[in-house]
């Protein structure tokens, strides 16, 4: 018999010893090192204007501990007014200052976007329950107020994307670097803008569902062959090995029944035949139950119980579009384009080396939960993509996870292959690099509410023990950032140049060079929505623009240090470890970045 004592102080145990864990990764991570961090926290405690709290704050590092509530917010939501009418941000983006008619040869080759890049564009699967999906920068500027010191500043203009750079020029705000921009908005009752709904990228009729057309019978097994998933991916296959001159079968005996419970992605195993179970979930492990067979099912390496099975709005797959070949007149919106432009800065590295930055700008970041108590929320976030060229093709990319990232080879990763009628359809995912020739746009993942980046969907641990921190990413909506794009160039050695490119050849750019943070300051102790355990806060600071990701680095990977390659998305195999010497650290996601002055480009 157990005796519920027992439980008890097992549960405790456990709880504290993720507190101590979590201790230790604060002080890992921001240990308050400078007499101004000590300063600023003793000031950030006192800000509460409740004693017992600022006790346990002190003595026991459990900071607002009264602002909990059970869902995870620490508002709830109020209001439910009309909302303000904001400024018309549409403008915004073709009010460059200067005049493209203007400009010599030599000068519009320095704002050329290589076809290669654009080629080569990374494709972008949102989580399919997102809450914050992409936003437009421009309409960020209409719903933030300037701060410093949690002060409003006394300005004449609203911030627009000619004047935000104006910012770093004001005197105290040490270029840039104690300027937020702070939300208009309570972010917890979730205004429009800040959700950016409206954004979600263009998905396909649901009417051509084709679902409808064919109801499914319940068996798991149907009697008369049904055009399965792999067949019906054969059809086009066969289509696309005719045009590109490989033999059909080749393509589809790739794959290998799993040997180790893994499958999908690249690690070339199909469940179908392996002893795991015959369903593959998408997140990569064969197994046998709902989680493996229905909605979470990758028909590409197993069986699913519905291989048509519509998943849930917005989820969606696109392999079953390859039935429906629209028109062009009738799909007035490409598949994958949101309302929220992607910013590609491209930079020259010179001897051939081309780097492509494909950032994507988030109104809010929804931090994850550890124990169901949420951290590290922020207003603004910038995630980005890099995609490496050495004379014209593709060599590594870059992924943005929080302060740190994962590089890959090019070979590595999953990519998306165009119909051969020219359609754009997806056939799916190909990673063999036979047919790296068609293959030719990479598939990236955006964890929900962190937008991290990640190569294959899933559940992806990180920093803690046992999955208790964890991203997760799935296929959801497409996003097509080549849709809708605002391209720059950027010399980063040649007095921090930013250009408009020849695609958008009026955007400005002088908001590139803003050195302030693009969301509020981390809250106090005393706004309600606050609180800190073990070192880490509810709201964090809004991280600083794309020109602070070292836009200039050498290496691949963000982060100055070893920078890993892999070559392979399931695990270690075949790496290789290349050194660098690059400067000090900067350019993290979150918290107090240095902004200002410094991009770690000289080096
Ligand atoms: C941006 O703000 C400036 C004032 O700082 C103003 O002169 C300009 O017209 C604004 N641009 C747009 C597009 O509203
Ligand atoms: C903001 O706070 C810092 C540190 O307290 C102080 O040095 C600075 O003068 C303040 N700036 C303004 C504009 O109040
Ligand atoms: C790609 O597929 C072909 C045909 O199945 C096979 O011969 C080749 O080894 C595969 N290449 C890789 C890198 O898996
Ligand atoms: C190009 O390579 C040469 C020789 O390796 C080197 O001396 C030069 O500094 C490189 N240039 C750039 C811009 O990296
Ligand atoms: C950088 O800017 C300064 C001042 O604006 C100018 O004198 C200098 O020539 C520029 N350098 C280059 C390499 O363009
Ligand atoms: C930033 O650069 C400007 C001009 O180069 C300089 O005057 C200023 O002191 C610098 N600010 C910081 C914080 O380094």
């Amino acid at each position: 018999m157990q005796r519920p004592g027992r439980k008890c102080f097992f549960t405790f145990c456990a709880v504290a010893i993720v507190y101590i864990l979590l201790c230790g990764v604060s002080l890992h991570t921001d240990g308050l090192s400078t007499p101004s961090e000590a300063w600023e926290n003793a000031k950030w405690v006192a800000s509460s204007k409740n004693w017992i709290d600022r006790q346990m704050c002190r003595w026991l590092g459990l900071c607002g501990v009264m602002h909990l509530n059970s869902n995870g917010w620490t508002w709830e939501r109020a209001k439910d007014g009309i909302p303000e009418p904001a400024a018309d941000f549409r403008g915004f983006w073709t009010t460059g200052e200067e005049d493209p008619d203007s400009w010599s040869d030599e000068e519009k080759q320095l704002r050329e976007i290589p076809q290669y890049v654009l080629d080569h564009a990374p494709y972008v699967h949102l989580f399919s329950g997102e809450k914050f999906w992409p936003s437009d920068v421009a309409e960020h500027l209409v719903h933030i107020s300037p701060t410093m010191n949690y002060t409003r500043m006394d300005l004449d203009n609203d911030r627009n994307l000619t004047n935000l750079h104006d910012l770093d020029g004001i005197p105290g705000a040490r270029h840039g670097r104690f300027v937020y921009l702070e939300s208009d908005d309570n972010v917890e009752e979730r205004p429009e803008w800040l959700t950016s709904k409206y954004n979600i990228p263009h998905s396909p009729d649901p009417r051509l569902d084709i679902q409808a057309e064919h109801p499914w019978p319940d068996a798991d097994e149907p009697e008369t062959p049904a055009p399965i998933s792999s067949e019906q991916y054969a059809v086009g296959a066969s289509d696309l090995s005719s045009s590109i001159g490989i033999p059909f079968p080749t393509l589809l005996v790739d794959l290998t029944p799993s040997t180790n419970g893994r499958c999908g992605g690249n690690s070339g195993f199909t469940c179908k035949g392996s002893k795991f179970g015959q369903c593959c979930s998408i997140h990569g492990w064969c197994g046998r139950g709902d989680e493996y067979c229905e909605a979470y099912c990758d028909p590409q390496h197993g069986k699913c119980n519905d291989p048509l099975y519509p998943p849930k709005q917005p989820h969606m797959d696109l392999r079953k579009r390859k039935r429906h070949v629209p028109a062009p007149e009738d799909q007035p919106t490409p598949l994958g384009k949101s309302k929220a432009p992607a910013i590609l800065i491209v930079v020259d590295k010179g001897n051939g080396t081309v780097d492509a930055f494909w950032f994507y700008f988030y109104s809010f970041n929804l931090g994850q939960k550890v124990f169901n108590i949420r951290f590290g929320n922020h207003v603004g976030d910038w995630e980005h993509t890099m995609i490496r060229f050495q004379h014209g093709k593709p060599h590594a990319v870059f992924l943005s996870e929080h302060d740190f990232g994962a590089a890959y080879a090019w070979h590595a990763l999953e990519k998306y292959v165009p119909n051969p009628d020219g359609s754009e359809t997806m056939l799916g995912t190909w990673t063999n690099r036979t047919f790296a020739q068609v293959a030719k746009r990479p598939v990236t993942y955006s964890a929900t509410g962190s937008h991290a980046m990640y190569a294959t969907p899933g559940l992806h641990p990180y920093v803690l023990p046992w999955g208790l921190l964890h991203d997760q990413t799935d296929r959801g909506p497409l996003w097509d950032p080549r849709e809708n794009l605002k391209a720059f160039t950027y010399q980063p050695r040649n007095n921090q140049t930013m250009r408009a490119s020849l695609l958008n050849p009026r955007a400005p750019t002088s908001w590139l060079h803003y050195a302030g943070h693009w969301g509020d300051k981390y809250y106090p102790l005393s706004d309600p929505r606050q609180y800190r355990f073990a070192g880490q806060y509810h709201y964090v600071n809004g991280p600083t623009g794309p020109k602070f990701k070292r836009l200039g680095r050498r290496d691949v990977c963000q982060k100055t240090g070893t920078c890993r390659i892999r070559h392979w998305l399931g695990g270690d195999r075949a790496t290789r470890i290349v050194p660098s010497e690059g400067e000090g650290g900067e350019g993290g996601e979150e918290g107090g970045l240095p902004g200002g002055n410094s991009t770690d480009d000289s080096g």
